[in-house]
């Protein structure tokens, strides 16, 4: 079963309530997305494999953990997804990025699939799909299910603010994926926005309204 990980961090909530707030500018909103994402990310790779390796130190040979050297990919849900890829980078360097569009019928409220681009070995990576918010779920879900329909097995995702409804359902929808999240906020409103949350948050990364 998944796990839920709400971080309590404090630099984490106090750049956090920054982001949240209405004056911050497109500017400030992007580089604290930036830093937070580095933040959680430390905490996302926590249960990554380690193995022995021999070196030489300036003083004596001894034996070091490296990374296992496990494949991670990095999978944003465009578009807002984007401004999380970076500073998870920061920590993970090596790893691929795969991209995944989704919108939402206007008659349906389904999210539709609009673009997938992914590395090609996907059933030997772990996947680490980013977006700031999860509100009603839909559109975690149905990326998640669109990289399982693709072979991936091993799925962490991770963000900003999450509605405790959109928790739930992805729980559900997928209880092997652990879920990361630097806010659990107290509900959705009438149009599938996070209260308190932080508005729209595409829109708030690139300046668009
Ligand atoms: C936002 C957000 C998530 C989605 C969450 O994207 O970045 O992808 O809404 O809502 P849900 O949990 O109800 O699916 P949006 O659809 O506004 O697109 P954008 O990233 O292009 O702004
Ligand atoms: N998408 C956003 O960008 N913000 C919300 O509060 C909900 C969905």
């Amino acid at each position: 079963m998944g796990k839920v990980h709400v971080f309590d961090h404090p630099l984490i909530q106090h750049k956090l309530s920054y982001i949240r707030e209405e004056k911050t500018g497109t500017k400030e909103f992007r580089e604290l997305v930036d830093e937070v994402s580095m933040l959680m990310a430390y905490e996302v790779t926590r249960d990554l494999e380690l193995q022995d390796v021999e070196i030489q130190t300036p003083v004596t040979k001894m034996t070091a953990k490296r990374l296992a050297g496990k494949k991670i990919a990095v999978v944003p849900i465009l578009r807002a997804g984007l401004g999380m890829t970076d500073g998870v980078l920061k920590m993970i360097p090596a790893a691929r990025v795969g991209h995944i569009g989704l919108y939402r019928d206007p008659e349906t409220l389904q999210p539709v699939e609009y673009f997938a681009k992914l590395p090609q070995d996907i059933e030997e990576r772990d996947f680490i799909v980013v977006d700031p918010m999860l509100a009603t779920g839909g559109s975690a879900i149905e990326a998640i299910h669109s990289l399982k329909k693709r072979g991936a097995t091993k799925i962490r995702f991770m963000c900003l603010i999450a509605a405790p409804e959109g928790v739930e359902l992805l729980k559900k929808a997928h209880p092997d994926v652990d879920i990361y999240i630097a806010a659990l906020d107290e509900k959705l409103n009438d149009h599938g926005y996070i209260v308190p949350g932080l508005g729209d948050a595409g829109d708030r990364l690139f300046g668009t309204k």
